[in-house]
Formats: structure tokens, C-alpha cells, sequence
């Protein structure tokens, strides 16, 4: 008997196929109720007892090889027809199917830059673009930042290297210098992108979060062009019903400077826990670009004036779908993305 058993491993051993049928087929010869290994316990029952160990071990393995063997075989035949398919498909012109590709969802930051850009898209504006890693001089001095103002200060700005300073851009203002440097007014520019800056990580700040600002340079450009601008585009972004007011604000590189406010589309300005009771929720920084900045950027402020706007991307969106936790937007979390499924 061991030396059948032996002889029996050395079968399921050399056994080899691709072929399910031929598989299925050694599995019931070897396994099934009539099989081999049936036949073997069947004969075991009559060894003498002091066999019985030894024997009953070599039974077990024999048992356990089969099983090993067909599972093997089995997997790598599935695999090899996985590899079947894929070749036929190489066609890589071939329209995909709903079912074998899923499509993901936009993340809704990008939902929301892709509104706002588009938005200005209407108004005659284009996308500028720019590095996230720049120097002092685009993301301060050309700006019309005095160099003591705080905003240099090392709490909130990422320095990469000191004298001279390499670091993360604080606001996409740096694009509108670069763009204010190579083109010639009329200019209308919106500049979306990722900035730094040096805060705690909260429920209403992060370091890491987008913004989109915008420009405006040609010769005559108003307040009222402004205003008119950010009606507009609140209107667009929030509803037709929505009304706007300009508070009095303070940026080094916009004189006079403006603080803009939407009425809270949740409550219709009566007044909710969204706007704090006041029916007004805050969205962006706004303001006529100073004549020093057009000057360093090399714009001639005799003859030229223009408007600047900036605001955050995940503020926006927070109002805009109802957020309460802007640290959701960076943590990735399927659940949360999937609500955005059927936006585009
Ligand atoms: N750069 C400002 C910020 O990051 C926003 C802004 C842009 C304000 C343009 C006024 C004009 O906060």
C-alpha cells in the first residue's frame, strides 16, 4: 500500500493542465466519492494496527497534495484566461464599457475651481498658471509688502531656503505679478492653484488649500467695473436672488481695498447658524490694484488702472454644498467623495 500511495503522489506531482475539464476531470478521480483517494481509506480500514500510523500519514498527504494541486491549477488556468482577454482587448481605440471601467468622481474642489474658472471663461477671461515654489520678490515685494509686514514672518509663510528666500507661494497673487510681467494690458487673467501657509490644521483652516484670483488691467477700469464683475459673479455662483456688499479692507498690493460678502443663500439673509445670525457670509478679498504694484510689475499707472480679486476654493465650496469640516476635502475619504458622483 505505500508503495501505491508513493506512486499516487508522484502522479498529482507531474499532473499538469490549463484545460478546466481536464482539471475538474483528475479532481473527481482523484477526490470524488468513487475517487482514488475514497478507494484508499477504504483499504486502510484493513492494514494491520501497527501500520496504521505511518500509512495514515502518507494518506493524508496524498489527500492533501491532490487538493493543493487542483487548487493550483485551477488559479493559474484563471489567470492565464484573464491574460486571454486582456490581449483581445489590445485595441486600445475600442470604446470602454460602463461596467468594466467604474468612473471615479471629481473631487469636489475641482468641481468648484472648474465653476469659478468657468464663470470668468464667460466674462472674456483666461487661466493663468504658475509655480508653487517661488521667491520673495513674486509673492511679496512686487507686491507692494513692506518688509517688515507680518505676512513674511516665518508663521505664516513655508521658507524652503533663506537668502534668498525660496518658498511656498502664500496666494496666487505671484501668478497675476508673472502674468502683469509678460503681457501687455488689456489683461484679464483668473489664476486657480494651490497655496501655503503656516496654520493649524482645524475644522476652518489648513495649511494646503486652493484659491482662484483674479485681474483686470486695461485703461478706465472702475470700482463699478469691479462691483459689476462680482455681482455677476456671485450671481452665477450662488443664485440669481443672491445680493452682495463690499466692506472697507486692507491688502498691501490693492488700494482702496474691499472685503465681499454674499447673503447667505441658506436662510436668504434672514439670519442662520451658517452666517452667524448676520445673513451675510464672507468669500473673498477684492480691491484696485496699486499703482506701485502695476509699477514694479512694469505697467505704466498713468495710463492704466484694473481690479483685483481673491478667494478660496474649499470656502466657497463649503457654502456651496454644505461642509462643516473643511479637513474632509483633504483626507480622501471614498464616502465622502462618492456624494459628488453624479456632479460634473
Ligand atoms: N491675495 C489675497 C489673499 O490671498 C486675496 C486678494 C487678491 C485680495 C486680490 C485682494 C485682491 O488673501
Amino acid at each position: 500500500m505505500t508503495d501505491k500511495i508513493n506512486d499516487l503522489i508522484a502522479r498529482v506531482e507531474a499532473f499538469s493542465s490549463r484545460s478546466a475539464a481536464e482539471i475538474e476531470e483528475f479532481r473527481v478521480k482523484m477526490l470524488g466519492k468513487k475517487g482514488v483517494v475514497t478507494e484508499m481509506m477504504e483499504e486502510f480500514k484493513t492494514v494491520a494496527p501497527e501500520l496504521k500510523r505511518e500509512l495514515g500519514q502518507r494518506l493524508n498527504e496524498l489527500k492533501t497534495k491532490a487538493m493543493q494541486r487542483v487548487n493550483d491549477l485551477k488559479a493559474e488556468a484563471q489567470a492565464a484566461g484573464v491574460g486571454a482577454k486582456t490581449a483581445a482587448i489590445d485595441d486600445m481605440t475600442r470604446p470602454g464599457t460602463a461596467a468594466a471601467e467604474p468612473l471615479g468622481s471629481r473631487h469636489p474642489i475641482s468641481l468648484v475651481r472648474n465653476e469659478i474658472v468657468g464663470i470668468f471663461a464667460r466674462l472674456g477671461y483666461t487661466v493663468a498658471e504658475g509655480p508653487e515654489i517661488e521667491d520673495d520678490w513674486h509673492v511679496f515685494t512686487a507686491l507692494n509688502f513692506a518688509p517688515e509686514h507680518p505676512a513674511r514672518d516665518m508663521q505664516d509663510t513655508f521658507f524652503i531656503e533663506k537668502n534668498p528666500d525660496v518658498l511656498l507661494r502664500t496666494h496666487t497673487s505671484s501668478i497675476q505679478v508673472r502674468t502683469m510681467q509678460t503681457q501687455k494690458p488689456p489683461i484679464r487673467v483668473v489664476c486657480p492653484g494651490r497655496v501655503f501657509r503656516n496654520e493649524a490644521i482645524s475644522y476652518r483652516a489648513h495649511c494646503i488649500f486652493h484659491q482662484v484670483e483674479g485681474l483686470y488691467i486695461d485703461e478706465g477700469v472702475s470700482f463699478a467695473d469691479m462691483k459689476q464683475t462680482l455681482l455677476y459673479f456671485a450671481r452665477e455662483m450662488f443664485g440669481e436672488e443672491t445680493k452682495i456688499r463690499l466692506r472697507p479692507s486692507y491688502f498691501p498690493f490693492t488700494e482702496p481695498s474691499a472685503e465681499m460678502d454674499v447673503s447667505c443663500n441658506l436662510c436668504g439673509g434672514k439670519g442662520c447658524p451658517v452666517c452667524k445670525g448676520t445673513g451675510w457670509l464672507e468669500i473673498m478679498g477684492c480691491g484696485m490694484v496699486d499703482p506701485n504694484v502695476l509699477e514694479e510689475c512694469g505697467i505704466d499707472n498713468k495710463k492704466y488702472t484694473g481690479f483685483a480679486f481673491g478667494m478660496g476654493v474649499e470656502r466657497i465650496a463649503m457654502l456651496r454644498y454644505g461642509v462643516g469640516d473643511l479637513r474632509l476635502y483633504f483626507e480622501n475619504d471614498v464616502r465622502f467623495l462618492h456624494q459628488f458622483d453624479s456632479a460634473v
